[in-house]
């Protein structure tokens, strides 16, 4: 029996953060319900979809999404209502004709990808298979490689220091869960040497990361290295570092600002920092490095630097299928960040991600600083053979959601670990001119 979509619900509830987000139900015809829970940034991109907030001031500061709530049941609910749940093109196209603006800014994308989700995992409850299967169609499934936040700056840490995250990417292991623990290892490292050199802990950061108060933004790739030694593991072979530097967030009239070192930085200067740093660390992957719309400035960085580093685009190319292919067209970057609520339906996300895959761009799957317990993208990771998945630290539910699912998956199946391919690291005198390949296709 062919099933059809047969109403579709939505509640407002709570992210990682405490502010209100959407969840959405779908029912099925023969009784199969899924629901989806939509994430939320905090340093967003300038060109993302519109997250629609109520604007009340009365309830969660503005923040209340009961209009969004009401555009599922009243609007897209009736319009999907008697269409196939396997279709997932068509029904977010429906959903894209219905709010009829580029920014889906009339329904919001909050309410758009909540429903194109659940919609998913109804159809692969439906179909009795695991979400990672139904979404993997053609493509090459395997275990990415988590990068995980050790170090957390910028807007998620109360601007301690102002690159957003230092994050650790264990690849040189046989097995997503060997990586996993080994993360865990560097993570608990890390806090005994921000003890020993004390600096003062603020806390915990949005993504579950330690926010510490540093002298400068490049004590975090010391201490983060050392972490790396002290758990016991080689930087470079066997972990390597990235960066999220989200640079739109501290650029002002055309320069840097890093205020905890009471300095400006030119792009020019900031392109130098940073090939300074992959010189002096094992640095695999620098995400945002300069800022969203400074597409002149990425062609030099990305000429600079593409061949031994991942440059990954977030606020950049904001997972919008127009500006990954302007980024391909010109020469910048060499890999996207895919980030679901960014454009807003699993469609678009799946355009991005094979068009990236096409023109031999990376693809890095990637949570929100907001989060829920919804562990939906370990699946989307999984699916895409994207093999890298970024989705906090190692502490707080909202992270472990996903970490979770993915010993799950590995667990319940034969799918191989993603092989990274890294380029030899700055010890290695023939470290330079190394080009970056992709991973092999699984
Ligand atoms: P955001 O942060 O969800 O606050 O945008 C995550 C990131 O910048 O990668
Ligand atoms: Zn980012």
């Amino acid at each position: 029996m062919k099933r059809v979509i047969r109403c579709v619900r939505a509640l407002e509830i709570l992210d990682s953060r405490g502010n209100p987000t959407l969840a959405a139900e779908v029912e099925l015809s023969g009784g199969v319900a899924a629901t989806a829970k939509v994430p939320s940034g905090a340093s967003t991109g300038r060109h993302e979809a519109l997250e629609l907030r109520d604007g009340d001031p009365g309830r969660y500061a503005g923040k209340g999404v009961r209009k969004a709530v009401r555009n599922v049941e009243e609007v897209i609910g009736p319009a999907l209502a008697g269409t196939d749940p396997e279709d997932q093109a068509a029904v977010d196209g429906r959903m894209i004709e219905l709010d009829g603006t580029p920014g889906k800014s009339r329904l919001g994308a909050n309410a758009i990808l909540g429903v194109s989700c659940a919609v998913a995992r109804a159809a692969a409850m439906a179909r009795g298979v695991p979400l990672w299967r139904h979404l993997a169609g053609d493509r090459g499934a395997s275990l990415p490689v988590p990068m995980v936040n050790i170090l957390s700056g910028g807007l998620h840490a109360g601007r301690q220091f102002e690159f957003q995250d230092f994050l650790a990417a264990p690849y040189g292991f046989d097995t997503y869960s060997e990586s996993l623990c080994a993360a865990c290892a560097i993570h608990r490292a890390a806090k005994e040497l921000l003890d020993e050199r004390g600096c003062v802990l603020t806390g915990v950061a949005d993504e579950g990361g330690w926010g510490p108060r540093l002298p400068a933004n490049e004590t975090a790739l010391e201490v983060l290295t050392a972490a790396i030694e002290r758990a016991g593991f080689r930087p470079g072979e066997q972990v390597v570092i990235a960066i999220d530097a989200a640079s739109s967030h501290f650029y002002v009239d055309g320069r840097y600002y890093l205020r905890s070192e009471e300095r400006w930085v030119s792009r020019g200067e900031m392109i130098d920092l940073l090939a300074g740093w992959a010189e002096r660390f094992p640095v695999f992957s620098i995400e945002d490095g300069l800022a969203e719309d400074d597409w002149e400035g990425w062609e030099r960085l990305t000429r600079r630097l593409g061949n031994r580093l991942q440059l990954l685009g977030d606020d950049l190319f904001v997972t919008n299928p127009g500006r990954l292919e302007r980024g391909i067209r010109s020469g910048v970057a060499n890999a996207v960040l895919v980030k679901m609520n960014q454009i807003g339906t699993l469609t678009e996300t799946f355009q991005v991600i094979d068009r990236a895959s096409e023109a031999g761009y990376r693809a890095v799957i990637s949570a929100r600083s907001g989060e829920t317990e919804d562990d939906f993208l370990a699946d989307l990771a999984v699916a895409s053979g994207a093999g890298q998945i970024k989705v906090g630290s190692v502490t707080r539910s909202s992270r472990l959601s996903k970490y979770n699912r993915l010993l799950e998956i590995e667990q319940r199946s034969d799918l191989p670990y993603f092989r990274l391919m890294v380029p030899r690291q700055p010890a290695d005198p023939q470290a330079h001119g190394t080009r970056l390949t992709s991973g092999a296709k699984l």
